[in-house]
């Protein structure tokens, strides 16, 4: 059960497995105490000593107390000279802010956030505190959700000019975090286009350090995301502290270790390239970040996030529903089909069990490759004589769903739309339009470019029967400005794109329910808990490779669901990576996403296609289990030979493993033992592929054998039932 207890100066929110609080010092400045596993009460005084306060906590600001004071909201020029989470500079050009106390209160429910993504949920409560500057009139209220089933905080921060001069907010992070020391390690998801979120492990130094974007998307590079996990802690046991950013723009997510070696976390916009002028009476709301702790590992922390996201995060008709097995023609044909092209590849999926067909890049105006026609979304009839109706009826003849690729945001320069308006796109006048993959970047924060591309998108759903949407953005921001924006609201332009793509997405998401929607931003570009809020699965990587898929997808799944990741069985020779795998090895590591194939399937031999046939049944079989069921990583790629996953029933009378040693290895490899995780240890389970029974308490401590075979990616799985 949540609950919050206001009792005199001290606030402590609590469920039945974390506590967090905080205390209000005399002057009003909100302190913070805790944040960790559940406690009965919390007495405020050994804080107090820690920060070097009087016993009433009281403080002066001219002795600089709070420089050693942990706080959960500072701001510079107070004598702090730390990072803030609040920077704001008045008319008249000085830069400081000082929040003091006004109210507290505690409301039944989680509140919306104005045109941004967040949770949301009913049992739960959230503590609202409403702090003030006296001199500027700057409110600030602070919301600190906690939810009944997740071991979780979500928090946010929504301001308001109550004076009556502008401000101009030089940064507004969602969340501080202040923790009294710094022996930990600082986990984030860092990587590249094809190489997304892999997992980077360092021990916290004086200092600062972390992971930002300023690229416009969440991006491949860097993810909203931060852990920071005691030394001793691993995937199964130990102290996590897991921070994540429901946002799909610029961010930063940072550590600063002070002299004390106090720990400073903040995350929230990225205050690089920021800045949000407030006229009086105006409001900003800050992103909302999601606060997690675990006294069970990664593994914990994982299920917590996983949690969050299924139950409080994801909407739409696929929210909490396993997806069809879908077949894309990206990297069968690339930009290179026509219709009868499309159905053969569509027939010989239907025959083997494929329940989605989706047409990728390529369908409208001119585009024969990636040099034209963004922003002309009229159906090419050189390709599609019979128009899409006469290819949606064909492929819903085969008893399969239809789905269409859009990439929504972007325009070509050699486009119909960009002719007739040059001024929709992200430019700066007299500067070169910078091109990437040869287009640039319709100008969201312009509610006429948003309604423009509201259309493009709503007419076609509303034409015709589209069961499915892939929304694909592929670059990044490059000479960032804006035609209607005014000089002091310029640097507004990243976060003001981001509101008017969220307020697109959610027209599309109440316009269109049935429609499963997933998004992509070349691959994996901007994977993150602000997109899964409109769309309920995401394209893991461009990497299609299986070897490099585990990897990403291990990495991803710190934070996201295992069936968020789109992952398909492709070719081999790998288009991004030229491996040979064996197709079981392909199937082994796409089985546990969002599922589906990318090849021309007509290319195999019968036996190959006979395979996917079954591992079309086999998939289907465990479709419920996969997806509803609880995910556990067991071996790292990062660390060693093998990748190893699971994911076991609710009831934990089911299981499925997928085992994965990486590289063929030239002596007599004997085979493998994983220890399981997650099974009940009183049951008995039968290994269906061996016929042996095992009990759970076996299982998870003394491991499964698994015997692969020989050769990279050799990969087995396992299907593990109650006996
Ligand atoms: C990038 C995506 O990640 C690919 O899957 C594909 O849709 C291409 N764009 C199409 O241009």
């Amino acid at each position: 059960m949540a609950e919050i207890q206001i009792c005199s100066n001290l606030i402590h929110l609590r469920n039945d497995h974390i506590s967090y609080a905080l205390y209000l010092l005399p002057g009003g400045i909100p302190m913070h105490l805790y944040f960790g596993a559940r406690l009965n009460e919390i007495n405020p005084l050994p804080f107090l000593r820690r920060s070097m306060l009087s016993e009433d906590g009281s403080f002066s600001v001219q002795q600089c107390a709070l420089d050693h004071t942990p706080q959960e909201y500072p701001s510079f020029g107070l004598g702090d000279a730390r990072q803030g989470a609040v920077g704001v500079r008045r008319s008249d050009g000085t830069r400081s802010v000082d929040l003091r106390f006004v109210s507290a209160e505690i409301v039944d429910e989680k509140p919306a956030l104005e045109g941004l993504p967040a949770t949301f949920g009913e049992s739960c409560q959230t503590l609202r505190l409403l702090l003030r500057d006296a001199l500027t009139g700057l409110a600030a209220e602070l919301f600190y959700t906690i939810f009944d089933d997740c071991d979780a905080i979500a928090r946010s921060v929504r301001f308001q000019n109550e004076g009556s001069d502008a401000l101009y907010l030089e940064s507004a992070f969602s969340l501080c975090l202040d923790l009294p020391d710094s022996r930990y390690d600082l986990l984030t998801l860092s990587g590249a286009w094809a190489r997304e979120r892999g997992m980077v492990r360092r021990p916290l130094f004086a200092g600062e350090q972390g992971v930002s974007s300023a690229r416009g998307a969440s991006s491949a590079q860097a993810s909203p995301f931060l852990a920071l996990l005691r030394s001793e802690t691993t995937e199964a046991s130990g102290e996590v502290y897991g921070m994540a950013l429901v946002y799909s723009g610029n961010f930063r997510a940072s550590v600063q270790v002070d002299q004390y070696d106090s720990a400073r976390v903040l995350m929230g916009l990225n205050d690089f390239d920021f800045e949000w002028k407030l006229e009086a009476g105006e409001r900003f709301q800050t992103p909302e970040a999601l606060l997690v702790f675990s006294n069970g590992g990664l593994d914990g922390m994982s299920a917590q996030f996983h949690r969050l996201c299924d139950w409080h995060l994801t909407r739409g008709a696929y929210a909490r529903k396993p997806r069809p097995v879908l077949i894309n023609n990206w990297e069968a044909t690339y930009f290179d089909f026509n219709e009868e092209k499309l159905l053969s590849i569509a027939r010989t999926a239907a025959s083997v069990g494929v329940e989605l067909f989706v047409l990728d890049d390529g369908w409208f105006g001119r585009r024969d490759d990636d040099t034209t026609s963004l922003g002309d979304w009229q159906v090419d009839t050189r390709k599609l004589p019979a128009g899409m109706d006469g290819l949606i009826d064909k492929i819903h003849a085969l008893n399969m769903r239809f789905g269409l690729w859009f990439e929504p945001e972007m325009v070509s320069p050699e486009s119909e739309l960009y002719r007739a308006h040059p001024d929709w796109c992200i430019h700066i006048d007299g500067r070169e339009r910078i091109e990437s993959r040869n287009q640039l970047t319709l100008d969201l924060s312009r509610a006429d470019v948003c309604e423009h591309v509201y259309h493009a998108v709503a007419d076609m759903l509303g034409a015709h029967q589209i069961d499915y949407v892939k929304w694909d953005m592929n670059r990044s921001f490059s000479n960032i400005g804006s035609a209607l924006l005014p000089p002091d609201r310029q640097k507004e332009l990243p976060h003001r794109y981001m509101l008017g793509l969220y307020g697109v997405l959610e027209r599309l998401l109440q316009a269109f329910p049935h429609v499963l929607f997933e998004s992509c931003a070349s691959g994996g570009g901007r994977f993150d808990l602000g997109m899964l809020h409109y769309m309920p699965q995401t394209w893991c990587s461009d990497n299609t490779d299986a070897l490099s898929r585990c990897f990403i997808q291990y990495g991803t799944s710190l934070v996201f669901p295992p069936h968020t990741m789109g992952a398909h069985v492709s070719a081999v020779p790998n288009h991004q990576t030229g491996r040979l795998t064996s197709l079981e090895a392909r199937f082994g590591a796409a089985a546990f996403g969002a599922f589906g194939y990318e090849l021309d399937l007509n290319r195999l031999s019968p036996e190959e296609l006979e395979a996917v046939r079954l591992q079309i049944h086999r998939f289907k079989d465990m479709r419920g289990l996969l997806f509803f069921g609880a995910f556990h990583r067991l071996l790292s790629p990062h660390d060693g030979a093998y990748t190893a996953w699971m994911t076991v029933s609710r009831e934990r009378d089911e299981a499925v493993l997928m085992v994965m040693r990486m590289q063929a290895q030239a002596s007599n490899v004997p085979p493998v033992i994983v220890r399981l995780r997650g099974l009940d240890e009183s049951l008995r389970y039968l290994v269906v592929e061996t016929g042996e029974i095992y009990g759970g308490d076996e299982l998870m401590r003394s491991g499964l054998c698994c015997a692969l075979s020989q050769g990279d990616a050799a990969c087995g799985l396992y299907m593990l039932k109650k006996a």
